[in-house]
């Protein structure tokens, strides 16, 4: 009974380490984990693809001890590139050795008992296959999820050249503005997930400006009070244009609300303080922030002295009081402050 209620929560396991998503390398450690602990093994080598950088991961678990190196080829001994050719199990008394295939082949583990005594039993090598057939699965639907990521990144760099053609006055200036929502979103303790979101928002949070008339966008005078009616409709427009995007489901939140102010007096839904979300808060001070410094058509540059000012008076008002003191805290480092200055030229 108890073997059984093993087999049972190990595949459960493999199907809580699938679906939490983490990244390759955490399922791959996972996994290398569980074949320890359900097999009672004192050796498990697991290699398997390593999407982001197309070499490979390779985890070794011995005794207490735990390895992980990271590479091309030259991380692989001659056997395991071997191993990696083969399409078979090997079954072997005190060895079990697979090839992760799933179309095509995403790596192979290695399991050992070193004591000769303990050879696996009939049931636990069917137990092994069956088991290894899930992590074939699991690291396709990472390998799958990396694609898609991948596709998703690349219709989000062209939608937003095209914004920037369409609507130039709103277009964050991406790198510069990047480098700053990666130090500030790590200064306010965003995830990498959030601060990913972020950079994807700061990229199309304007995208419902192309549903306002473009002669709205860059008029020089002020608006009437139609006019700014109109323009105030682009964050909901925005967030429509994404709302059937899976992927982009974090990132509408923050194009919904990147015009909401601290105090309550911004647009559309006029929520206060920690009610705006966290990441809208923070683009709207790099959004007023990339405005203020790259200028637009219709205002002028402002050096970083009067950004600051500018800045302190806002506190409470347009902005989350917090994020302005981390921000220009940020600014008043020379690396920041030099770098600015070199791609405003
Ligand atoms: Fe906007």
């Amino acid at each position: 009974m108890k073997k059984y209620i093993a087999v049972f929560s190990s595949f459960h396991n493999i199907y809580r380490l699938i679906t939490t998503l983490g990244d390759t390398e955490s399922f791959a450690v996972g996994v290398c984990r569980l074949y320890r602990n359900v097999f009672k093994a004192d050796k498990i080598v697991l290699i398997c693809k390593n999407i982001s950088s197309h070499g490979f991961i390779k985890i070794r678990l011995e005794g207490k001890h735990q390895y992980v190196k990271k590479g091309g080829m030259s991380i692989l001994t001659r056997i395991e590139k071997e191993v990696l050719k083969q399409e078979k199990e090997m079954i072997f008394s005190n060895r079990l050795i697979y090839p992760f295939v799933f179309n095509s082949t995403q790596g192979a583990v290695y399991v050992k008992r070193e004591a000769k005594t303990k050879n696996f039993d009939a049931s636990e090598k069917k137990w092994f296959l069956s088991l290894c057939e899930e992590v074939s699965v699991g690291l396709k639907i990472f390998d799958l999820y990396n694609e898609q990521q991948k596709i998703m990144v690349n219709y989000i760099k062209s939608l937003s050249s095209f914004l920037n053609q369409y609507v130039p006055t709103s277009y964050l200036h991406t790198k510069p503005m990047l480098r700053l929502i990666k130090a500030l979103g790590k200064a306010m303790r965003l995830s990498e997930a959030e601060i990913i979101s972020l950079e994807h928002a700061s990229l199309l949070h304007d995208a419902g400006k192309t549903q306002v008339p473009s002669n709205l966008l860059i008029k020089q005078k002020p608006l009437t009070d139609e006019e700014f009616k109109l323009i105030a409709k682009h964050p909901r427009k925005g967030a429509e244009l994404f709302k059937n995007m899976d992927l982009l489901k974090p990132v509408i939140p923050i194009i919904l609300h990147h015009h909401e102010r601290y105090d309550g007096k911004g647009y559309p839904s006029k929520l206060k303080k920690e009610k705006i979300p966290l990441s809208s808060r923070i683009l709207s001070v790099l959004d007023a922030f990339d405005a203020m410094y790259f200028g637009r058509p219709y205002k002028k540059k402002c050096s970083l002295k009067d950004i600051r000012e500018e800045f302190k008076r806002q506190k409470n008002k347009q902005f989350d009081p917090k994020i302005v003191d981390v921000f220009l805290n940020i600014l008043n480092r020379k690396s920041v402050s030099s770098y600015l200055k070199s791609s405003r030229k």
